[in-house]
């Protein structure tokens, strides 16, 4: 079967998204919309698509299988519930909304309608976090006894669009918008969830009101304690997650590359060349649909990295440590 998709929001990702679909003969885009026209125009013209610059007239008109949702956080909820209620599967960026009371209603509206949804947790795709997760069940470097990540780089960068500044639009800074992405892959890597969380965050960045950096000690449900830094300061770029095993340790750079040691230096494993994350990312969804199962990234799966990061801001406020929120909603990982 060949699906009908179409892009909501024109903005940086959605050409990720296209690229990856033209390599999929099951899938076919037809259209796409964004406010800004001239943004629709282009990604329109360069993938031979129709455009439009209101979304709900788009999916009306053009009565797509698929669509995928690129639009600022605060909007997610809204253009999930629009989709959702005209029949369409959706592909969601992360995060999945502004908070665990958004998730809520569009896990109850998906539900409703009787439609698959992603979101587009790409970490669970990239090859180098694919293979680190395959060395921890393979238990050849013993047992996974803790995880620490740290995501440093500038934030505050004039190409970054002035929603992710905005808490109302955004959530918070660098902590929502990278820290899902860090929260993510600490949970999948580990099969497991975030159950508390102590955390400190700082907010001297200038520009709108968001945080421009942090750090937190995490509970997860495996066991498995972890810690994750970000900072969106000027400073040296860095992106790494260290894993320690009772017999030995592993170096994760996603999308960079994967080192281990069982005693001595750090050597580089090789990691096996795969398809686009953006491709294996759609072929998950589309088996989701065919097969009627949840994707990696199910809803109640992504409702608990929201969870997760929203406690991170509260742990701060209020100094203490937080337990996380996951309501009713279980994926089976603890
Ligand atoms: N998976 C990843 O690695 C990854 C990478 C980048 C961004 N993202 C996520 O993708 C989403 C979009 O991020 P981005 O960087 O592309 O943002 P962006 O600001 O570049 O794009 C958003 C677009 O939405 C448009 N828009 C705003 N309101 C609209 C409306 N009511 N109707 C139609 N269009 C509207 C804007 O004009 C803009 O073009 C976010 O959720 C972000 O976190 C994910």
């Amino acid at each position: 079967m060949t699906y009908r998709v179409a892009i909501i929001g024109a903005g940086n990702i959605a050409g990720s998204h296209l690229e990856a679909m033209s390599s999929l003969d099951s899938l076919a885009p037809c259209a796409i919309a964004d406010l800004n026209k001239d943004r629709s125009d282009a990604l329109a013209s360069r993938f031979g698509l129709r455009s439009y610059s209101d979304y709900k007239e788009m999916i009306a008109s053009e009565k797509p299988d698929i669509a995928i949702v690129t639009l600022p956080h605060y909007l997610h909820l809204e253009a999930s519930m629009f989709a959702a209620e005209r029949g369409c599967h959706i592909l969601l960026e992360k995060p999945m909304a502004l908070n665990v009371k958004e998730c809520d209603e569009i896990i109850a509206a998906v539900r409703r309608n009787k439609v698959t949804m992603m979101v587009g947790h790409t970490h669970h795709y990239t090859a180098e976090n694919r293979e680190a997760k395959a060395w921890i069940e393979s238990g050849r470097l013993g047992r996974l006894l803790m995880m620490n990540d740290r995501r440093h780089l500038r934030y505050d960068t004039p190409a970054r669009p002035d929603w992710f500044f905005e808490k109302a639009k955004a959530g918070g800074g660098i902590l929502t918008n990278l820290g899902s992405h860090t929260i993510d892959k600490l949970q999948w890597l580990s099969d497991s969830r975030v159950e508390k969380v102590k955390a400190r965050i700082d907010y001297s960045q200038k520009r709108g009101d968001v945080e421009g950096g942090g750090s937190a000690f995490l509970d997860l449900s495996s066991g498995i304690p972890a810690t994750m830094s970000q900072s969106g300061y000027p400073g040296a770029v860095v992106d790494e997650t260290e894993l320690l095993f009772t017999g030995g340790s592993m170096l994760l750079k996603s999308g960079i590359g994967l080192w281990v040691s069982d005693g001595g230096e750090y050597r580089e494993v090789p990691v096996p060349e795969q398809a686009h994350p953006f491709v294996l990312q759609f072929e998950d969804l589309i088996g989701a649909i065919e097969q009627g199962r949840e994707p990696e990234s199910s809803m109640a799966y992504s409702r608990s990295v929201v969870a997760a990061v929203e406690s991170l801001y509260l742990s701060s406020e209020l100094g203490t440590e937080v337990s996380v929120d996951h309501g009713g909603e279980s994926d089976g990982r603890g």
